[in-house]
């Protein structure tokens, strides 16, 4: 069931809390009693490093990819920032993907409607269609079988060493919190899917999602894509 977000205009700014300001084309998520900020940016160096045709094979893409060649049908069910989605739109892989947060939803949607705007990042932005929901509740009878790989990338516990984590990051976990039984029912969800298979984000050392041993692993410097055959 998709969601709707109903949204008040400020003349004076909040206290102790967020809000999202629009200035010169660009939706930014603020909080009154910090400096840090967050926006989506496709042309931003991060994104651009991730998808430039010369850049080495993502683990995300190696985990999701596997051997094949094929273009697949992706559901991300946790879209976030859309930094994965995006990379995986940028192999021509086309996406739906869902995100269940509205601040998060709003700035992701700004994000892909500057990139469908731009010559550059356009065609790759128009194979992501993205969904305000939460993904355990999203229309799931007319979605069977419709996907190849269903990826799920739930917030991760805060590392003990805060200064680690990126800034921008720091105000996504406080956004968003992380909620572990949430995390169990999205994988079931995506079970119920019939994808051919699924793909699960986890910190390099985390436990495996509903403590279920995945049937291969791609792992990296500090996080894990635990690959699910089905
Ligand atoms: C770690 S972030 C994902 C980052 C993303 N992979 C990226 O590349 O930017 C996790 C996101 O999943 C969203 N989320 C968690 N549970 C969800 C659910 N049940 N339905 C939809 N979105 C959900 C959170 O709101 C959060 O924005």
């Amino acid at each position: 069931m998709l969601k709707s977000i109903s949204i008040n205009r400020l003349n004076t700014l909040p206290e102790h809390s967020f809000y999202l300001e629009y200035e010169n084309d660009l939706l930014t998520l603020k909080h009154s009693d910090s400096a840090l900020t967050l926006c989506v940016d496709f042309n931003s160096h991060d994104i651009q490093n991730r998808i430039k045709p010369n850049t080495a094979k993502l683990d995300l893409i190696k985990a999701i990819e596997g051997k094949g060649k094929d273009k697949l049908s992706i559901l991300d069910m946790t879209a976030g920032l859309g930094q994965d989605s995006f990379s995986l739109a940028a192999r021509g892989h086309t996406i739906d993907a869902i995100e269940q947060n509205p601040y998060v939803f709003l700035l992701l949607k700004d994000g892909l409607q500057r990139a469908q705007n731009d010559i550059n990042l356009s065609e790759t932005a128009q194979r992501i269609s993205l969904y305000f929901a939460n993904s355990t509740h999203f229309n799931h009878a007319h979605q069977v079988d419709k996907y190849d790989v269903i990826y799920l990338d739930p917030m991760f516990p805060e590392r003990t060493k805060t200064a680690k984590v990126k800034k921008n990051m720091q105000l996504l976990h406080e956004l968003v919190g992380i909620d572990d039984e949430s995390n169990i029912l999205l994988f079931e969800q995506a079970k119920a899917l019939s994808p051919k298979k699924i793909v699960v984000k986890r910190p390099r050392l985390g436990d495996f999602i509903d403590h279920q041993k995945p049937t291969s692993q791609v792992t990296g410097k500090s996080s894990r894509f635990d690959v699910y055959a089905c």
